[in-house]
C-alpha cells in the first residue's frame, strides 16, 4: 500500500465530518475521501443485517479508490460492523464508539448519560462496553431518535429538533448526570443547542479528536503516514444532495470538493 494514497471515511451522512475536521487538523498532508451515505440516513433504525450491507459497500467504493485506510466516521456502522469489515477486507480499520470509559473514569455524581442511535445502543459491542462500568456508573441510555434527519438537512438550531432535546436530555438531568456521551458522530454539530439545555457544570464528551489520534497512531504503525507536503487532494462524495455538505465544510471551503453520486 502507498503513503500517498488517500484516508477513507465513511459515514451514514454529513455527522462523520466532524471527525473528518479532527483528521484533517491533525493530519494536514493527508489526502481525504469522504463518503456521505446520506440517500441511507438514519442507519441508526436499521437492521444488523442492513448496516452491515451498507457498511460493506462504502468500504468497497473506498477500497476501489484506494483508500490505504477505512474510518469508519459512524458510531452505528462501527458497533455493527467493524468486526465483519476487519475480517474481509484486508486493510486497517478505525472505528468510533461512545466514549463511556473517560466519562465513567472522570464522574464524580457517578451517573453519565449516554446519547446515541437505536443502533448502537442496541449492539453487542455497546452492552459489552457498558457492561464494564455499569456496577459502579449509573449509566442514562437514551436513544436520540429524529435528530440525525435535522442535522442532515443542516438545521442545528430548528425548534423541532431542540424540543427533541430537552425531552431525551430530561432523563439526564433527573439522574443528576455530570457527563454526557455523544454516541453519534452527527452529534457535536448540535453541541450549542445541547448546552443551551443544561447546566454548565455538566461536561459533553466526543470522541473525534481520539478517533483522529488512533487513525495516526495506526497510520505510523504501518507506515502508511503521508511523507509529501504538497496541498491534500480533499475529497467528498455524496449520494444525495450536497448542500449541507458544504453548510458544515464551509470554512474549507476553498480547499475542497463536494460531488454527488450514486452509490
Ligand atoms: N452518524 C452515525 C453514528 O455515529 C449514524 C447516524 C444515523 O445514521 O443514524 O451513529
Amino acid at each position: 500500500m502507498n503513503s500517498s494514497a488517500p484516508i477513507g471515511i465513511f459515514d451514514s451522512g454529513v455527522g462523520g465530518t466532524s471527525i473528518w475536521k479532527e483528521i484533517h487538523r491533525l493530519m494536514p498532508y493527508e489526502h481525504t475521501l469522504y463518503l456521505a451515505d446520506s440517500a441511507n440516513a438514519p442507519y441508526g433504525d436499521k437492521s444488523k443485517k442492513r448496516i452491515k450491507e451498507l457498511s460493506r459497500k462504502n468500504t468497497e467504493l473506498l477500497l476501489e479508490k484506494g483508500a490505504k485506510i477505512i474510518v469508519v466516521a459512524c458510531n452505528t456502522a462501527t458497533t455493527n460492523a467493524i468486526s465483519e469489515l476487519r475480517a474481509q477486507y484486508d486493510v486497517p480499520f478505525i472505528g468510533i464508539e461512545p466514549a463511556i470509559k473517560p466519562a465513567a473514569l472522570k464522574s464524580k455524581s457517578k451517573s453519565v448519560g449516554i446519547l446515541a442511535t437505536k443502533g448502537t445502543l442496541g449492539s453487542d459491542l455497546f452492552h459489552k462496553t457498558s457492561g464494564k462500568f455499569s456496577e459502579d456508573i449509573n449509566i442514562i441510555e437514551v436513544i436520540g431518535k429524529g435528530l440525525v434527519h435535522f442535522i442532515e438537512k443542516g438545521q442545528l438550531n430548528h425548534p423541532k429538533l431542540k424540543s427533541l432535546l430537552v425531552s431525551y436530555l430530561r432523563p439526564m438531568l433527573e439522574a443528576e448526570v455530570d457527563h454526557i456521551v455523544l454516541g453519534c458522530s452527527h452529534y457535536p454539530y448540535i453541541i450549542s443547542a445541547i448546552e443551551e439545555i443544561i447546566p454548565s457544570h455538566i461536561k459533553i464528551i466526543d470522541s473525534g479528536a481520539a478517533v483522529a489520534r488512533q487513525t495516526k497512531a495506526v497510520l505510523e504503525q504501518n507506515k502508511l503516514l503521508n511523507r509529501e507536503k504538497n496541498t491534500p487532494r480533499l475529497e467528498f462524495f455524496s449520494n444525495l444532495e450536497t448542500s449541507t455538505l458544504t453548510y458544515l465544510l464551509r470554512e474549507y471551503e476553498s480547499e475542497i470538493v463536494i460531488e454527488k453520486r450514486d452509490f
